[in-house]
């Protein structure tokens, strides 16, 4: 029996076969690749957002330096991603302009706002936290630029999660009570938006089985959003902060912590443009963009005018 394109692919990625951008591919393949790998980049470009706010404030000389670097390697995951998405077939142009005109999706969490120094500790601890439980299953992604990418993206990723985790812990033991209340009311802020982070329950998530069979997603929505809420409940007691969900506890039968869900009315305002961060966070990149034109377009004249060159 002869099977046909799509049968022999779905055989290959069944088994555990990694993609290249030379490869043929389902069209429906490519496309959700292009949705989720645009939406990671796009998130990694908005994500500097809440914490650049806080580079010129930062208390010590220290601080700066590791936040500066964690921004930079935020705009760095951006374009390698940008760049995955370019040997899909896709333009960094066009993914721009879909983020811009508010057609392409980014991460629900960067739409609420870091009101104190303390959110700088929590959005690596938490944000960051959730963001690499997810990435590591994405080094044995399907296909290959993307999770070659991700490697790279997770040892830069895991220096932010642990600075985070570093910077609250240290001004939570060493700190002064009014210290102790803004990293609590900063946790307390951060935590649902943090949950949302996984994607809707699985059982309303239009993507996942496909996305599973085709191994573009390693495990769900709801398994690592689990494994999120396992770590962190363990990790909370050492800093010595309180997780906001009085219904949050191990159940030795499970082996899991059972935890109230977020409120998910709210997440599909936010990603629907209606958080409360969405139309400063979009100025601000559109404004990014307009500003840089004049580079853009003087790269283009330089490229062309070396090619020129090279043509004789
Ligand atoms: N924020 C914004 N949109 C989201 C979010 C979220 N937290 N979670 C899901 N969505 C969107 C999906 O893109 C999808 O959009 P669509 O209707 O246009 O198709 C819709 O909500 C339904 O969700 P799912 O079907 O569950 O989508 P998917 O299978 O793509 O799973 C997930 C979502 C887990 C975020 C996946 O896309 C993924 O792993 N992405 C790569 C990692 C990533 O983007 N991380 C962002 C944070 S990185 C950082 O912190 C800098």
């Amino acid at each position: 029996q002869i099977q046909s394109k799509e049968d022999v692919f779905d055989a290959y990625v069944a088994h555990g076969g990694r993609v290249e951008a030379s490869h043929w591919m389902p069209d429906a393949y490519r496309k959700t690749l292009i949705r989720q790998v645009s939406q990671h980049a796009h998130s990694e470009i908005v994500g500097m957002l809440p914490e650049a706010n806080w580079l010129i404030s930062a208390p010590s000389l220290e601080r700066k330096q590791i936040l500066i670097a964690k921004v930079q390697d935020e705009a760095g995951h951006g374009l390698y991603l940008y760049s995955v998405a370019e040997t899909l077939g896709a333009k960094r142009k066009d993914l721009t302009d879909a983020l811009i005109d508010g057609r392409a999706k980014y991460s629900s969490v960067f739409n609420y706002p870091s009101l104190t120094w303390a959110d700088v500790g929590t959005i690596g601890w938490l944000v960051d936290g959730a963001a690499i439980l997810n990435q590591v299953t994405l080094c044995e992604t399907s296909y290959g630029p993307y999770a070659r990418a991700m490697i790279r993206i997770c040892r830069e990723e895991s220096f932010h999660q642990r600075q985070g985790f570093e910077a609250l812990y240290r001004m939570f033991a060493e700190g002064t009570d009014a210290q102790r209340s803004m990293i609590q009311d900063s946790i307390n802020r951060w935590w649902a938006p943090s949950l949302m982070m996984f994607g809707p329950p699985d059982t309303d998530s239009n993507n996942s089985a496909q996305s599973m069979k085709w191994g573009i997603k390693i495990k769900t929505n709801d398994t690592l959003r689990q494994e999120f809420v396992n770590t962190i409940a363990k990790q909370s007691r050492i800093i010595g902060v309180t997780i906001p969900d009085p219904s949050l506890k191990w159940c030795p039968v499970s082996g899991n912590y059972v935890f109230t869900q977020p409120d998910w009315e709210e997440f599909y305002e936010v990603i629907g443009g209606r958080g409360m961060c969405n139309q400063d966070r979009l100025e601000n990149i559109r404004r990014a963009r307009d500003d840089n034109e004049w580079v853009m377009d003087a790269a283009e004249k330089y490229e062309a005018q070396q090619g020129n060159y090279a043509a004789g």
